[in-house]
């Protein structure tokens, strides 16, 4: 089914000027790019919007790293587009992400892993609405 995703291009790709290269490997997969903005969060939007990993011990590090440079936010579309992108992205470990992936050709660690991709349909529909309202999503 045609679906939708999140996606955000971290601080580490935009300050090494990546968001063409990226954004060529999601459309060159079929995915459609169909909203997107350029935003610096504030720590309380990273930290808002990473509210799930709030128990873990790297979330402070992530609030910080999100929060140092613009990110990318967008809207991804196409033919099961929540697993597509995770497959585009490769493993959240640079060091496990399959040949091709945009973690295995641009990501610097496991925390400045150049992309995020919502997980799940149901948190995609979360993390979208978290971003944008329904008339910045042109399909
Ligand atoms: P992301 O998909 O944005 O979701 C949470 C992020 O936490 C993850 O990508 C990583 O960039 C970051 N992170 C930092 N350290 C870890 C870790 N040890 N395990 C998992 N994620 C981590």
């Amino acid at each position: 089914a045609v679906e939708r995703t999140l996606s955000i291009l971290k601080p580490d790709a935009t300050r090494r000027n990546l968001t063409g290269k990226i954004n060529a490997k999601f459309e060159e997969a079929g995915l459609r790019i169909v909203a997107q903005k350029r935003l610096h969060l504030s720590e309380a939007q990273a930290g808002a919007f990473y509210a799930v990993h709030k128990e873990r011990p790297f979330y402070k590090d992530l609030v910080s790293f999100m929060t140092s440079g613009p990110v990318v936010v967008q809207v991804l579309e196409g033919e099961n587009a929540v697993a597509k992108n995770r497959e585009i992205m490769g493993a959240t470990n640079p060091a496990n992400a399959a040949p091709g992936t945009i973690r295995k050709e641009f990501a610097e660690s496991i925390e400045a892993n150049s992309v995020h991709g919502s997980d799940s349909a149901e948190n995609a529909a979360i993390e979208i609405a978290f971003f944008f309202s329904g008339i910045e999503i042109v399909g």
